[in-house]
């Protein structure tokens, strides 16, 4: 590994392979669907840390981001090294969801809005669903159209959540169930398709793609996970056979679930990939690819790397540059030696307008 990753980050590679060896740093995901105001999450999660020595909570300075409610929880500063389970309101909801900060980007890059057609198709335990979600039903309508008695029939977007794996759909399944009122769930299907034989035709697809993890591989051998169970820690055979021909094989995989995902687009629509693996060759290599396949001038589906990575205007850039993400050839990427977060990649696809979808509308 020291070899194949000092190829890549030169002398960076030392200071990176001490940041991934860290505990992973969350924050609390506010749930706006649940009742908990976000000043009493922040009283219990003050209360949870406060035999801590260490740093408090406090509210999220990145807020400029993103429309998410935030709250930082700071693994450090949690007591006996565990994050405090998330409490439920009177509706039996739940009140925030822990997450690494650099998760929520690929999310918010998709800029998602109440009345598009959205798939994520590898999408437990549900992270990023979570953050889909909150663009697509409007905390504020959802309860409007609660007291009215009935769905608003005017906005028609809806979430299809995709896991091919049968025990982490039941923990994806779980996450909708405490996190959403019932006119939100109606408005999310669970499927299970292979990523690689994708069907229907969306708005906006999020493909956080099975990759080789690196920092779960390194946190593991040297014992650390800190009382989080990570996303990827249930693959453990996978992670802890470790190789360049492992993270080549996930590029096949990648590749693949990426441009079956690109035919479920429509003209116009946009795609964000990501991973959190910090190999190129499951990043930009994989977007490469798909360019040199379906970039302007070759195939039927053009698709074009959108520069800014959905993260456009001034403001955005500055929290980006802030948080300590750094551009790449084609996207972004938030690493944990320069950032506190990650390791994240993403990339912004765009399929252009004029060139016809591959199959019918999925609803
Ligand atoms: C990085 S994790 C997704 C994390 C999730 N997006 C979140 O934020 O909570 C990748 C997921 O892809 C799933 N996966 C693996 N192979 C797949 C395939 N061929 N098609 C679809 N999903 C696949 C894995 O089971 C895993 O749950």
């Amino acid at each position: 590994m020291d070899a194949y990753f000092r190829d890549i980050y030169g002398s960076r590679w030392p200071k990176l392979k001490e940041a991934l060896k860290e505990d992973v740093r969350h924050v609390a995901l506010a749930n706006p669907f649940s009742k908990m105001s976000q000043e009493e999450i922040q009283r219990r999660l003050g209360e949870a840390n406060s035999s801590s020595s260490s740093e408090n909570v406090g509210t999220l300075r990145y807020h400029a981001i993103s429309h998410c409610r935030l709250i930082d929880g700071l693994a450090k500063g949690a007591t006996d090294g565990k994050y405090p389970v998330p409490l439920s309101d009177s509706a039996d909801l739940k009140a925030w969801y822990w997450m690494d900060l650099g998760s929520l980007l690929p999310a918010l890059a998709l800029r998602i809005r109440e009345d598009e057609s959205v798939l994520d198709v590898c999408a437990a335990p549900g992270g990023k669903s979570l953050v889909l979600a909150q663009g697509l039903f409007k905390a504020e309508e959802v309860q409007a159209a609660a007291q009215q008695g009935g769905g608003d029939q005017a906005k028609r977007g809806f979430l299809v959540c995709n896991e091919v794996s049968a025990s982490r759909r039941k923990r994806l399944a779980c996450v909708v169930s405490e996190y959403f009122p019932s006119h939100v769930k109606s408005r999310i299907r669970l499927t299970d398709s292979d990523g690689t034989k994708l069907r229907g035709s969306y708005d906006k697809i999020l493909v956080d793609a099975p990759c080789s993890s690196e920092r779960h591989v390194l946190m593991q051998k040297s014992g650390r996970e800190n009382g989080f169970k990570s996303p990827k820690s249930s693959s453990t055979a996978v992670i802890e056979r470790w190789s360049p021909k492992q993270c080549k094989i996930f590029a096949k995989l990648q590749y693949s679930i990426l441009k079956s995902a690109l035919t479920c687009l429509k003209p116009g629509g946009q795609l964000v990939y990501s991973t959190c693996s910090i190999a190129t060759v499951e990043n930009d290599f994989v977007i490469e690819k798909i360019l040199q396949k379906f970039g302007p001038g070759n195939g039927r589906c053009h698709v074009k790397a959108v520069k800014d990575c959905g993260f456009g205007n001034a403001k955005d850039r500055a929290t980006l540059e802030q948080l300590g993400c750094e551009r790449t050839k084609h996207g972004y990427f938030m690493l944990p030696d320069k950032s506190k977060f990650g390791p994240i990649y993403w990339c912004l696809l765009e399929r252009s307008q004029g060139s016809g979808g591959d199959s019918e509308h999925s609803e």
